[in-house]
Parts: structure tokens; sequence; C-alpha cells
């Protein structure tokens, strides 16, 4: 799945770009969340008349194959009494509301006229209980809604055949009251009884504005970044409706590193992309932080973080080659003589690590094979002075950029390539937007894999 954020300029053209990209089918959400509150400049076009203020932005979801995947939505719990749950039934009690249900799901309520639904307001004030949330929502199994109507109740109730009545759960796991007229296929009911109870912790909708940006969010992780640093709370959300543990969970735009330190904090594998300095000024700290355990902010009390585990930090090479003036390929000067042995020993699916005692082992792909990289012009001289101190059952290929003509077949336990010639083709070079042309995956063995 992927979630995007986006504000109220770019959303409407991204979800255009997403639904050609992932399918329209595959449109599963677009939830708002608060990314301010009403304060500061913002108010300014408010007193001028020109502009609501924004305090919103927008999550897009997809699915990558709207048939096969499974969100868990979370249930929250009511901050507000809803009023529609209106009636008290007095005599019931918390072990009634628990044990009423046989085996097929269906409450016994052996004496139906003891149902006496009172108004919730007279009997608080009868009572003389004052009217709170908690009071209601600790009380939550014995008030209920009638729908569509009490007077319904009370017609229903008085009719003479009143013993057919009994409370069952409908489709939807609501109880309703029903007459021997119920339609077990239909599930319809003349009348509904809904406790509050069933109501009390409810699916959270498309709108999260219980969370907020504000208060200690600029802080989180210890590190402070303006532009659009989402609160763990927020991210949290997503990868526990949307993942389960160790999988994969990848933020191609890491930012302050929110999304990483949540990933790693709820125990799912990430991988994090950033091309701003702040990778290391914010999110290496940051998750560094997580790592040891010192980072005790955002979301690490409510999962009981206390450290561990590892990650990997890679940094891109710039392009290894450019064009000259006249449009031949050359080695990026950027590249130092190291970095262009990393480089080629990367290329060739060698394992760079040169030998402080031979210059030319500096990657080794088997256990007698190596790999040497050299701008030097190879000559005869310099190529047998090679092979006079190799071993006979070694093998070494040399990447070079030039050699005198016919060394390639002088020794035969030694390959020469030309840089960059050998590479074209393999790779792009030089371009702003690659295509993912992965050249070579590091396999890592089950037990390194468990361990990060
Ligand atoms: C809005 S911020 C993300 C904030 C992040 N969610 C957080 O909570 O800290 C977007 C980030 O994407 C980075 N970015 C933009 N284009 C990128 C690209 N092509 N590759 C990698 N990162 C990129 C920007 O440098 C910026 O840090």
């Amino acid at each position: 799945m992927i979630f995007i954020q986006i504000d109220d300029i770019e959303q409407a053209y991204l979800k255009v770009l997403c639904d050609e990209v992932f399918g329209r089918v595959n449109f599963i959400n677009m939830i708002v969340v608060n990314m301010s509150n009403l304060s500061g400049v913002k108010m300014t076009a408010a007193i001028n008349g020109k502009k609501f203020p924004k305090i919103k932005e927008y999550i897009l979801i997809y699915a990558k194959n709207k048939d096969t995947y499974k969100l868990d939505i979370p249930k929250i719990s009511k901050s507000k009494w809803d009023n529609e749950y209106n009636y008290i039934i007095p005599e019931f009690t918390r072990e009634m509301y628990d044990n009423y249900t046989n085996s097929n799901g269906e409450i016994i309520l052996n004496n139906i006229e003891k149902l006496n639904l009172v108004s919730l307001k007279k009997f608080l004030s009868e009572k003389n209980i004052s009217d709170t949330l908690e009071w209601k929502i600790e009380n939550s199994y014995r008030i209920v809604a009638t729908k569509p109507n009490h007077s319904l109740y009370k017609r229903i109730i008085n009719e003479s055949f009143k013993n057919d009545l009994s409370i069952v759960k409908n489709a939807s796991g609501k109880n309703v009251l029903i007459k021997s007229d119920f339609n077990k296929q239909t599930k319809t009911a003349r009348l509904e009884i809904v406790f509050a109870e069933t109501n009390n912790s409810i699916y959270l909708g498309d709108q999260w504005s219980d969370i907020v940006t504000t208060g200690g969010v600029g802080q989180e992780g210890g590190v402070f970044f303006p532009n659009g640093k989402k609160p763990e709370k927020l991210i949290h959300r997503i990868l526990s409706s949307a993942t389960q543990k160790k999988d994969i969970v990848l933020d191609s735009f890491l930012g302050s590193g929110s999304t990483a330190a949540v990933a790693h904090k709820m125990g799912r594998k990430w991988i994090g992309i950033e091309l701003g300095d702040h990778a290391y000024t914010h999110c290496k700290p940051r998750l560094d932080s997580v790592l040891v355990g010192t980072d005790q902010g955002g979301i690490s009390k409510g999962v009981n973080w206390v450290g561990g585990g590892s990650y990997k930090f890679y940094e891109l090479a710039p392009t290894l080659i450019k064009k000259d003036v006249f449009g031949n390929p050359v080695i990026n000067k950027e590249y130092n003589a190291d970095m262009l042995a990393a480089a080629m020993a990367k290329h060739e699916n060698y394992q760079y690590n040169p030998s402080p005692e031979v210059f030319w082992k500096q990657g080794k792909s088997s256990e007698n094979a190596y790999i040497y990289t050299t701008t030097q012009l190879i000559t005869l001289n310099y190529l047998t002075s090679i092979h006079s101190q190799m071993k006979e059952n070694e093998h070494l290929v040399i990447a070079c950029k030039t050699f005198e003509a016919g060394l390639e077949k002088a020794f035969k336990n030694i390959t020469i390539k030309k840089i960059p010639n050998t590479l074209l083709g393999r790779c792009e070079f030089g371009k702003e937007n690659y295509n993912l042309n992965i050249i070579s995956v590091p396999q890592l063995d089950e037990e390194e894999e468990d361990n990060e």
C-alpha cells in the first residue's frame, strides 16, 4: 500500500496522477489530517477577509491490488456523548450485559416485560446524578438508543404478543429488539435497541483531527524540522493499520526521519531515502538515539521503547561516467582513486577490501579472484611485474583507462578491461532520473537479516 500526504494546492493533480499510476480502482481513501492550528500568520488572511485559514492536508491511500490488501482500522473511544443514547434500562446490570448472549449470539432476556426504558435525563435528575460524560460511559452497558424512535418501542412492548420479543445482534453487530416476524435472512427488525456500550469505541473515520502537529511534535526525535515534519503518532497510526511486525516500510522523502524512527520502534524493517543534508544532520542523529533508547519522545512510551536494533547508512555516489565536450564518455573527475576502485569492484561483483600488503588486491570475489583498478597506462613491464607476484591459481581483473596493444592476451590469468567502455550499456550515467537498473543486490543471510 502507499500513503502520500499532500496539501490542497496539489492534491487534485496528485489524485489524477495516482489514479493513472496505481489504477483508479485501487484508490482506498483520502484522509484529512491536521497540519496546523488556528493561530499565527495564516490568521491575517482571515482578518483581511481573504481566506479561511488552512490547517489541514490530505493523505491519499492506494492499494497495489484492491482485492488483496487489508487495513486494520483502529477504534477510538468516544470523546463526546452521542445524544441518540437517551434511554436507560435501570435494572440492567453489567453481568446481564456480559452474559446475555447464547451460543447463537442471541440475547436472552427471559422476562422481556422488565425491559423498562426510562428517559436518561429523567433518571439522572431523579437520582441526583450529575450529567457527566464519565458517568454515561461507565453506565453505557445499560444506556440505549431506540431506533427508529421510542414511540414505536412503546407500541411494540405494549402489543399483546410481547412474549415474542427478543433481542439479537444484527448484521452490523448491533443489538436489535425483534418480534417473531423478524426476518432472519435480511436481519431486518422493526425496532433496534442499540446499547451505548457497543458504540463506546467506534471505528476511526477518514478525518484524523485527533492527531495534532502542535505541542511537542517540533521537538520529536530531538531534531527540529520546520517543513512538513509528521507527528510520530500519525505515522504510528498508518503503520499499525497497514503493516505487521517485520514488514518493510519505505519512505523516499525521509525529512527528519520520522517514518524510520516510528517503523524501527514498531519492529518494522525500513528503508529511508533523503537527498538533503538532513540525512546527516537530522535522520542519522535521530535514528542513533532511537537505537540507544535515549529517544523517549513520540510513541516511545506507548510502545515501551527501550532501544535496540541497527541500520545501515548508504551514500549515493556521484555519476561515475560523464560526457566530455565532444560527447565521449569519460570518468567523472569527482572520483578519486579509492572511489573509482570501490565503484569498479562493485560493478564487477567483487567485494571491495584493499589488501594493505598487495596493492593489486583491491577487491575479491572468490578465494583466488581479485580486481585491481588503476588510471595508469598498463605496460608489458608493469603487467609482468604484477604477474610475477601472482600465485598460479590466482586470477586478476585489471580495470584501467589504457593499456599497450596486445596485453589483453599476455597472461592467461589476467583479464584487462577498459573503463569506461566496460561499463557502458550496463547502467545509466549522468541522468537526473534513473530507471532503477539494479545491477547487484547484496544477499543477506538469515542471521544477518534478523539482527537488523
Ligand atoms: C516534507 S519532507 C518529509 C518530512 C518527514 N515526513 C518528517 O516527518 O520529517 C520531504 C523531504 O523529502 C526530501 N526530498 C525531496 N525530493 C526528494 C528526492 N527526489 N529524493 C529524496 N528525498 C527527497 C526533501 O529534502 C524533504 O526533506
